[in-house]
């Protein structure tokens, strides 16, 4: 039997549109894994969904003058259609807005609550006199006391990327104003994770697969000691604390959003019309996979791991392979300053798969990486066009001249073509092991090894030449290639999901490539393929000057 494997992909707030940054840091690495597990026979839930509480709704909303329900709608509409378009195969995208994620948190909570993992208690709350009223801690800036950053936000640090409280600021004011808050006394329930800091260190020593800056990061969180955390706000946007008293209170919106990964895969159960049907994915060993941004480390390394450790009885994360940043053009992507490339504008100009392309081959794996246009254009033209997209159509359209598209028999493979088969079958092995680690850069950059290998092969056959005076040394030459883009279809799947379904059904294969194999499947002898069409378009050197143009530019002129 197969393996089981869940991903959990980061809930994006539903409060402005997707953009580069999103899919590299996350969705489309979530979505190689999916799909290369889902052709290797494993059974595979993927899910997540719009984060439409917390305060960038809410200021959002302020800002439109909208309700904060309106603008979630509207951005988890636009969400949902992204995903189709491109390609991201969510089980289930759902919102923390249904009432079974309600039930779900309400569960944990008391539960944690029973077991005292949950106290309530008083904590100072921060009320701005100028503006009068209490202050979100987004609302709320100073000097991060860890690294010094001089914008820390009052729930995190945009730099050293450690969650704060609103009083461990330095300089702590009001972000609208730059008045000094005042604090009042409110009640509030806590996360009791000071009790849980040794277990989870014993835990996190054990995982010497995670990424190192996940691993190192987290370490260092851990040793300098948990402190307890407020998980409800005075605000009125967001799950109801079940407890008298706190009517006009809310849960904490990063408390609810991790609860998510769970809520939405019992939602998903129930629309399987089995409820039962999440089990295998949260219990008995199954492996959990939580990819995200780095920003979210400790969220998904420290805090869901204690409230999991609190609740019992659920599998705690097997891996959390967050990404670094994705810069645009060097520069830090800012969405306020529309530095960034919009995935929906992407949509309305260009083809997906040479975007999917792009962001797996320059993945921010280890370390931040760029987009440009440039690049975006060098890397379509001559990889995408001139190496892949070329190799398959020269084969292809050869052999609808010259052998009227029917797969010719191999005859006796001589010895450099047995050589290509075994090197296809190689990679897709190796593609397989890195894809198996989340290695999703190298796994790209050895799939396209395997088209550089059998360009190398055809120009050396030139079955062009050979086609007149030999054409059985001709047909085994084109046999062998239309084997390695066999292998190529499978190997470039999970990462080129449309050109590959393309290049499946020019090889003459009828089902969907997703409900066939990861394993090289020869073409059959005799079949007549049907006539193929490119799988890649070169792109204009002049689209780089055009996008140039519109980054960075205010938004709606
Ligand atoms: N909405 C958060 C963000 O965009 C991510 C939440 S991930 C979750 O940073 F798992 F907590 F939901
Ligand atoms: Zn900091």
């Amino acid at each position: 039997m197969g393996e089981r494997i869940f991903i959990g992909v980061a809930w994006p707030y539903a409060n402005g549109p997707l953009h580069l940054g999103h899919i590299a840091g996350c969705y489309l690495p979530a979505d190689i894994f999916a799909r290369y597990h889902r052709l290797k026979g494993n059974e595979v839930l993927m899910v997540s969904g719009s984060d439409q509480h917390g305060t960038p709704i809410t200021l959002r909303a302020e800002q439109e003058g909208k309700s904060p329900q309106e603008i979630v709608s509207r951005y988890h509409q636009q969400f949902l259609d992204c995903w189709q378009k491109l390609g991201i195969s969510f089980d289930l995208f759902t919102t923390t807005g249904t009432p079974n994620h309600s039930q779900v948190t309400h569960d944990i909570f008391l539960t944690l609550l029973e077991r005292g993992y949950i106290y309530k208690g008083s904590m100072p709350q921060a009320y701005c006199p100028r503006c009068q009223r209490f202050l979100p801690d987004r609302y709320l800036e100073g000097i991060c006391p860890h690294c010094g950053f001089p914008e820390a936000r009052g729930d995190q640090c945009d730099q050293c990327g450690k969650p704060l409280n609103p009083q461990d600021l330095i300089g702590l004011h009001c972000r609208q104003c730059a008045t000094e808050p005042r604090f009042e006394d409110s009640e509030h329930f806590f996360l009791r994770l000071s009790v849980l800091g040794e277990r989870l260190k014993a835990w996190v020593k054990e995982q010497k697969h995670w990424r190192p800056n996940v691993l190192n990061f987290t370490m260092r969180f851990l040793e300098e000691g948990l402190k307890d955390r407020a998980i409800t706000r005075d605000i009125e946007w967001g799950v109801p604390v079940p407890q008298s008293g706190f009517e006009r209170k809310r849960i904490y919106v990063w408390f609810e959003a991790v609860i998510g990964y769970f809520s939405a895969s019992k939602e998903w159960a129930k629309l399987q019309g089995k409820e039962t049907a999440w089990h295998p994915f949260w219990q008995d060993g199954a492996k959990s996979f939580y990819f995200i941004g780095k920003d979210n480390i400790p969220f998904h390394t420290i805090i869901w791991p204690a409230m999991l450790m609190g609740y019992g009885g659920l599998d705690l994360p097997y891996d959390v392979p967050a990404n670094e940043f994705l810069t645009i053009e060097g520069k830090r992507l800012s969405t306020s300053r529309n530095w960034a490339v919009w995935v929906p504008d992407y949509l309305e100009r260009y083809a997906v798969d040479p975007l999917r392309y792009f962001l797996s081959i320059n993945m921010p794996e280890t370390g931040d990486a760029d987009f440009s246009w440039h690049e975006f254009l060098r890397r379509n033209n001559d990889e995408l066009v001139a190496t892949y997209g070329n190799l398959a159509h020269r084969v292809l359209t050869f052999l609808q001249r010259n052998f009227d598209g029917i797969v010719p028999s191999p005859g006796e493979l001589d010895s450099e073509s047995q050589a290509l088969l075994a090197k296809a079958e190689e990679i897709l092995n190796s593609v397989d092991n890195l894809l198996y680690q989340c290695h999703f850069k190298e796994a790209v950059r050895t799939a396209m090894s395997l088209a550089q290998e059998t360009n190398r092969y055809l120009d050396d056959k030139a079955p062009w030449k050979t086609i007149t005076k030999d054409p059985p040394v001709a047909a085994s030459a084109i046999y062998t290639a239309l084997s390695a883009l066999s292998a190529l279809r499978i190997a470039f799947y999970p990462f080129l999901p449309f050109s590959s379904q393309q290049l499946h059904t020019f090889l003459g294969f009828k089902s969907k490539l997703e409900s066939g194999d990861w394993k090289l499947q020869l073409p059959s002898v005799g079949q007549k393929l049907p006539v193929p069409k490119p799988l890649f378009t070169k792109l204009d050197d002049n689209i780089v000057e055009e996008e140039s143009q519109r980054l960075g530019r205010e938004l709606g002129t």
